[in-house]
């Protein structure tokens, strides 16, 4: 028996990997986390799967479902929207099945900023302009920011934002890192990527809370940096004619000679 981790995705049931879609298929019991997680998925289950949305559910709950499925010696599907690897609670499930002795593994899914980029067109990390991506949040209810982990502080360093659980604090946001970008920098933000529904507004950080209005919908990703605006960046030197690389040796003295 294990319980199987899986990543389902930013929304559209079919960005999901082939081996999360046959875990699901092959485990009698699946615990899906809410509305993030697309019912489409659920039709993968086997007949007479025992489904179950564990929105309403506290963590003891959750676990209380695995042990029953764990003493029968029945598979789990366990299904969290995007990439399990940000903000899905898959750690604090996996201390207890550990105290417990329960085995699990993890399938990885693709991750809302992942899809949110797609919906834009936009490469993250253009040469010259941008290398970095910080995956951040601001603080909620739930979960403080601890120390230095500040939009003011990630804002320094000029990296491509994707910034995630912010769409309603999005004042905040916009005086936070217009100090360090510029109210020129590009802005845009996906509702719902890779939904039918889904929305983009792209604005600068001058012109983005008058861009959104009053949208309420939250479930949103911020991408801030210039990376999302600009044509004017450096072709990647991999690719250039004249370098020398091990996949494409050039001249007489190539760097990798003994290359294929
Ligand atoms: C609890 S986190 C889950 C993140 C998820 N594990 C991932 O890999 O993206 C929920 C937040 O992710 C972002 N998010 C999740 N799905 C999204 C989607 N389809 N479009 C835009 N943002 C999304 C929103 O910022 C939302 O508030």
């Amino acid at each position: 028996m294990t319980v199987h981790f899986i990543g389902a995705g930013p929304g559209a049931p079919d960005l999901i990997t082939l081996r999360g879609r046959d875990l699901i298929a092959s485990s009698p019991v699946c615990l899906y986390a809410g509305s993030l997680v697309p019912e489409a998925l659920l039709s993968h289950c086997p007949a007479g799967a025992r489904i179950v949305n564990t929105a309403s559910l506290s963590l003891d709950a959750i676990i209380d479902e695995i042990a029953v499925a764990h003493g029968a010696g029945q598979d789990v599907a366990r299904l969290h929207s995007g990439d399990l690897s940000i903000w899905s609670a898959m750690g604090e499930q996996l201390r207890r099945l550990r105290a417990l002795g329960i085995p699990y593994d993890v399938t990885p899914g693709v991750p809302s900023f992942a899809a949110a980029a797609a919906a834009l067109g936009a490469e993250l990390t253009l040469p010259g302009v941008a290398q970095s991506v910080v995956l951040t949040r601001t603080s909620g209810r739930a979960s403080a920011m601890p120390d230095g982990e500040d939009l003011v502080n990630f804002a320094r360093t000029g990296a491509t934002l994707a910034i995630h659980l912010s769409v309603h604090v999005l004042e905040k946001v916009v005086a936070d890192l217009t100090p360090h970008y510029g109210v020129d920098c590009p802005v845009a933000v996906v509702w719902r990527a890779s939904w039918p529904d889904q929305r983009v507004v792209r604005a600068t950080l001058a012109t983005l809370q008058t861009a959104i209005g009053a949208e309420m919908e939250r479930t949103a990703l911020i991408l801030v940096g210039h990376a999302l605006g600009s044509d004017n960046f450096d072709e990647s030197r991999l690719y250039a004619g004249d370098y020398d690389r091990r996949f494409r040796p050039l001249g007489t003295e190539p760097r990798f000679p003994d290359a294929t």
